[in-house]
């Protein structure tokens, strides 16, 4: 990034927002509300939702037209670009479109490999002495299968570089453990390449860890640290943590797992030491760093570091933040968390986000399907609830219908008292929305809620 080391936050900031799913129409319904935004131009391909709330951009986001874009960008005077999802975190637009008077919120490329290159962040846990679980890093295919053939007390194989979510298979005895091997990284007995493409070519083989999952993000300006409220994902398909991975099926806020002993050791033994290790790399981190923790009898252990807000949890998130976060971006992005005045709260609610998927999510799924009862889904709330139906994979058909355009299609957003009760709104408001083979699972929380089930 270039050096521009007192940047001052204009009155107005122009804001690009670059992503268009579930987890930016989450963030442009919180930017909505600061008082310092001047317009909001959302990312062309952003879903119905998200449009409706900013101005589409009329130049292709993509690499090849970053030269356009940057130039765009100038003649609007875009002060801030806030970028939502992974890949082009990966592929380096952050650094593309920062400039002396355009802050980006969002790792560089290098740090971004965090989580685009499962291999290097495990290298980065070990040298700085992060809890996470043991495992080994394959380039080749042979050594990888007799290391899985091994591993007589089950495994997990991840798929080193970005998989959508769907590049990590928990298996319980050496044969699923091969056979994930050979899916990803390919068979050439059997003529058949890796299902991730180069994204297999590197597979890290490691512990199977017991206990409860967490989400913690926080903002990082590349030295400060905020660190959010915690949240609990749900990423198997199934009710009852059944079935395969999926990017996330639904996520609550905060989760009664986080003990403040437990918040803090976090922080002290994950977080910091994170972006202290990427600092020795000379990798400044701006934007939000993700560590998706198992609660074992060990200790909290790192499952994956993200470099940016997960999707669902930033719907749960977003909904109960109060305060400025356009002014929050921009001070991270600026490199200057510590000197705000005003910080973030969070509404003292639960928030719970149930995600309405396509019929054969995370498989093969058809689009089109026009979508309705959104906003009977919002006027389910009763005194002193909230309901927020974020969109995720939606669009706007020919005949200016609201159509199913993907996976995960609406994240409905409950607030409410307690986890129970948020829990039930989001069922209730879920249930008045419909699409041809819509399904959602109605247990986000139940684990926490009946822990002996
Ligand atoms: P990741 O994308 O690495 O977080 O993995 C996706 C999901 O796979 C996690 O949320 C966990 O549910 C599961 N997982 C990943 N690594 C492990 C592990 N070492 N032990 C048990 N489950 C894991
Ligand atoms: N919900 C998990 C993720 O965004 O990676």
């Amino acid at each position: 990034m270039p050096a521009n080391p007192r940047p001052t936050m204009p009155d107005r900031v122009n804001v690009l927002l670059i992503g268009g799913g579930g987890r930016e129409h989450a963030l442009a319904w919180q930017i909505k509300q600061s008082s310092r935004l001047g317009r909001l131009w959302v990312d062309p391909s952003a879903n119905a939702g998200l449009r409706a709330m900013g101005t589409p951009c009329p130049e292709p986001i993509s690499k090849p037209a970053m030269f356009r874009l940057n130039r765009w960008c100038d003649k609007e005077e875009i002060g801030l670009v806030v970028i939502g999802p992974e890949a082009p975190l990966a592929d380096g637009w952050a650094d593309d479109l920062a400039t002396e008077t355009r802050l980006v919120f969002g790792p560089g490329r290098a740090g971004a490999r965090l989580e685009a290159d499962k291999g290097w962040a495990k290298e980065i846990m070990r040298s700085a002495s992060i809890p996470t679980a043991e495992g080994r890093v394959f380039k080749e295919r042979g050594p990888a299968i007799a290391y899985a053939m091994s591993r007589e007390e089950g495994c997990v194989v991840k798929a080193s570089g970005l998989a959508a979510g769907k590049g990590v298979i928990v298996c319980r005895t050496p044969e699923a453990a091969v056979e994930a091997v050979e899916m990803m990284m390919g068979d050439p007995e059997r003529h058949t390449q890796g299902s991730f493409g180069a994204a297999g070519d590197t597979v890290v083989i490691e512990e199977l860890l017991l206990g409860q999952e967490m989400s913690v993000l926080a903002f990082v300006d590349g030295r400060s640290i905020w660190v959010l409220d915690p949240c609990q994902d749900h990423k198997q398909v199934g009710e009852g943590d059944v079935g395969p991975n999926t990017g996330g099926m639904g996520a609550y806020c905060p989760t009664p797992l986080a003990t403040p002993e437990i918040m803090s050791r976090i922080e002290r033994d994950v977080l910091v030491p994170t972006i202290d290790a990427l600092r020795r790399e000379g990798i400044v981190f701006r934007g939000v760093l993700y560590a998706g923790m198992m609660l074992t009898t060990g200790g909290p252990k790192v499952l994956e570091f993200n470099c940016r807000f997960g999707d669902p949890e930033c719907q749960p998130l977003m909904a109960r933040l109060q305060g400025d976060l356009l002014e929050v971006l921009w001070a991270t992005a600026a490199g200057q968390l510590n000197e705000l005045e005003s910080g973030l709260e969070s509404d003292p609610r639960t928030a719970c986000c149930v995600v309405l998927c396509s019929a054969g999510y995370p498989g093969s799924i058809t689009k089109g399907h026009p979508i309705t009862g959104i906003e009977d889904a919002e006027a389910e709330a009763g005194s002193g609830e909230t309901v927020i139906v974020f969109q995720s994979g939606t669009t706007i058909d020919p005949r200016d219908r609201v159509v199913t355009a993907g996976g995960r299609v609406i994240s409905v957003t409950a607030l409410a008292a307690d986890l129970a009760t948020a829990q039930d709104l989001a069922n209730r408001a879920a249930d008045k929305i419909e699409f041809a083979g819509a399904f959602f699972r109605r247990d986000i929380g139940s684990r926490v809620m009946n822990p002996i089930s």
